[in-house]
């Protein structure tokens, strides 16, 4: 029998978090799905109010309905995400919070990416990350003491084969935050995380089970892929005054993939 894992992923779904987001209202984008989901669910048992945003109307997500309040929207469609901000305000009075988690993947080579391939993954995930920031900036200015996680990728640290446009999308998204965490402080603090390979219908879609657990989690210091609560424990910390100090950082949470 294997020995158990000295690391083992963090359970967030028994976590004592209580409290640790009271009074914050928070859009959470991606929410029907993977870590987006996840962050939703960690929010609003943190105490959080969350305005959870997909193109896919999420469906039960857990926790009391008066906590959260589903919105249906493309983040490519600036009038849609406008109001989305607009039903948090209506519902919520305001919004002290985001994070941007909606994202989608791309597989090719760069010399037979489609053009269209291209635009899309930029317009997704580096476009739809600004128009949804850019929507919120007035809102959480008002709120005082405002963040903005943006959830970015290794590969926009350090890209892999077959992944030009989803990786340039992913630099442009840390270099973009690093640009607002200047221009919108002291008001808004804004910060990246760069997940490495975890367990999502995302990279599901890319790598059979056996291949995620066989071949991408020994690449790593820690000998395995992780789990979208890891990532929802650092946007709670980022999303909280626990991290009051804490502005433009990017913050890998990888099982140490990208430090070497
Ligand atoms: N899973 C990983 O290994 C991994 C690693 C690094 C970074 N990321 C990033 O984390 C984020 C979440 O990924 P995930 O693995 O949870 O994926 P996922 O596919 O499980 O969830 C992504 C969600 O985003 C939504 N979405 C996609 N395009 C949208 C749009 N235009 N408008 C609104 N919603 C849209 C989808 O409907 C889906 O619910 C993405 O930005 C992804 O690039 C994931």
């Amino acid at each position: 029998m294997n020995n158990p894992h000295p690391h083992p992923p963090f359970n967030a779904a028994t976590a004592q978090v209580a409290g640790r987001l009271a009074g914050r209202r928070i859009l959470v984008t991606g929410a029907a799905s993977g870590i987006g989901r996840s962050v939703a669910e960690l929010f609003v048992r943190a105490g959080a109010c969350v305005v959870a945003l997909d193109r896919r109307r999420p469906v039960d997500l857990a926790g009391p309905a008066s906590q959260w309040l589903a919105v249906e929207a493309d983040i490519t469609d600036t009038s849609a995400v406008a109001n989305a901000v607009q039903q948090a305000v209506e519902r919520f009075g305001g919004l002290d919070g985001v994070v941007n988690a909606a994202g989608i993947a791309n597989t090719d080579w760069a010399d037979a990416v489609s053009h269209e391939d291209w635009q899309r993954v930029i317009d997704v995930n580096l476009t739809g990350t600004f128009n949804v920031c850019s929507a919120a900036i007035a809102q959480l200015r008002a709120a005082g003491a405002g963040t903005i996680v943006n959830v970015s990728s290794g590969q926009g640290l350090q890209p892999f084969k077959q992944r030009s446009a989803y990786a340039a999308s992913k630099a442009g998204v840390i270099s973009f935050s690093k640009s607002i965490a200047m221009e919108w402080a002291p008001q808004v603090r804004v910060n990246t995380i760069c997940p490495g390979a975890i367990d999502t219908p995302m990279v599901r879609g890319g790598y059979s089970a056996e291949e995620l657990h066989a071949r991408v989690g020994p690449r790593y210091a820690l000998e395995r892929i992780g789990e979208p609560q890891e990532i929802a424990m650092a946007a709670l910390y980022l999303s909280s005054a626990e991290s009051s100090f804490v502005t433009g950082i990017v913050l890998a949470v990888d099982g140490g993939r990208s430090y070497h």
